[in-house]
């Protein structure tokens, strides 16, 4: 393995724990990750010692705090490669899709126009769009996936051609698949379509498992979430192109979001500030924050080799029982941590009750994206997701519980 994961795992306090008198195997990080003792502390530090609220106290504490959540953005735009003020902290990724759908789609986009997608997305990423269609009569063009989970970039080209594509919507990384989209390639062809396409990435898989540089991938807005990255539940942020963020109206109005306020009305406060209305994350910033540090030190290269070597593995483990097929690309090199696959004969739902009784967390049902599930002819799906806590110990437990549920269920 290419870091220490034996050590690494002590950082995470839920993975010394039993379930059902079996040792945790935890391969659910795709749907949310184990918090690591640093972030753990983060937290409890801001409660303990300087609980006070951001931005406009004058006294010590509130600069501490304030100095907590800043400072999460400093480190957060730097992970990603953007400049501190592109970097708008929400609550998760859904609301950074929500704030992009509300304050730039609605705004800019009429019924002439034309919006591009995947059938891979994340509800996240297709419902805003498909609510605001329901409003702006905008049509929607989708790329389908390839029979080998890939995006039938081919289609995609066909489907820019007459220019008409405003606004481009896809995944970074699928959370069923697993399959990595070249959305710097598909920003590229859809800028070389029509110049004026603004192109929005669902980030939420890549940026915990991967090395991730915003503005080299020539996007405009790029979405992520805290908890699948170390960091507590609760925050996540939009990252965008400033110039673009200059532009638009606030999606949430109120306190701390404003320039000034009469009774006539209200100017709205610099980005990213408008867009942050009300008291924010604070303790949820402190967390992330150390949850950048924390992936950070270990390098988010070293996290993607780790997992490329375990998905490796545990693919071929799949692949070695009976009656399983997964889902996605074949070669690891081509995807992330999340595995999806079936087993002939056991629902899903069987196989995720039957694993629990191993020890062994899976994810099973539509995992929010339900055009995918369509597509591949399934209602569900079950998925072991990997992360850097991982190691080849956690695949025995997978298989063996697998095997329990094929001849309990289908033989
Ligand atoms: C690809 C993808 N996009 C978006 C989301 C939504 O993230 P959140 O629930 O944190 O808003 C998820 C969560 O599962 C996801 O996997």
């Amino acid at each position: 393995m290419s870091f220490d994961v034996q050590t690494r795992k002590k950082d995470f306090p839920t993975l010394s724990r039993e379930v059902h008198g079996r040792r945790l195997v935890y391969l659910d990080s795709a749907a949310t990750s184990q918090t690591p003792l640093p972030v753990l502390d983060a937290m409890d530090g801001y409660y303990r010692t300087c609980r006070s609220n951001v931005h406009r106290g004058v006294y010590q504490l509130a600069e501490e705090a304030t100095d907590l959540y800043e400072g999460a953005r400093r480190k957060l735009a730097a992970l990603v490669g953007a400049p501190e003020h592109g970097v708008v902290f929400t609550k998760n990724a859904t609301e950074a899709c929500n704030l992009v759908a509300y304050s730039w789609v609605r705004r800019n986009l009429g019924p002439d126009d034309v919006v591009l997608t995947t059938h891979m997305e994340h509800h996240a990423n297709i419902v805003p769009l498909l609510h605001a269609r329901e409003d702006l009569g905008f049509e929607i063009r989708w790329i389908p996936v390839r029979e080998d989970g890939q995006l039938d970039l081919e289609e995609a080209a066909r489907l820019l051609d007459d220019g008409r594509v405003r606004f481009v919507a896809v995944g970074h990384v699928s959370n069923v698949l697993g399959t990595i989209n070249d959305v710097a390639g598909i920003a590229a062809m859809a800028r070389e379509a029509n110049p004026d396409c603004i192109v929005h990435v669902d980030g939420t898989q890549a940026v915990p498992q991967m090395p991730v540089d915003v503005p080299a991938l020539g996007v405009d807005f790029y979405a992520l979430t805290g908890h699948k990255m170390c960091g507590p539940t609760g925050i996540g942020a939009l990252v965008a192109r400033p110039e673009l963020l200059e532009q638009m109206p606030p999606f949430l109005t109120g306190g701390e979001m404003i320039l000034d306020v009469t009774t006539e009305g209200a100017t709205w406060a610099p980005i990213p500030g408008r867009f942050e209305a009300g008291t924010p994350m604070i303790a949820e910033a402190a967390g992330l924050g150390a949850a950048v540090d924390y992936l950070t030190e270990i390098g988010l290269d070293e996290v993607r080799a780790h997992e490329q070597q375990l998905v490796a593995a545990f693919l071929e483990g799949l692949e070695r029982i009976e009656g399983v097929s997964v889902h996605g690309p074949r070669d690891p090199a081509l995807r992330g941590g999340a595995i999806s696959f079936k087993l002939d004969g056991v629902h899903p739902h069987d196989i995720g009750a039957m694993l629990d009784s191993y020890g062994v967390c899976v994810r099973v049902g539509h995992h929010c994206t339900k055009p995918l599930m369509r597509h591949l002819g399934v209602n569900a799906t079950a998925r072991a997701s990997v992360y850097l806590y991982n190691d080849l110990d956690d695949l025995p437990p997978l298989l063996e519980g697998l095997e329990a549920a094929a001849s309990f269920f289908a033989r």
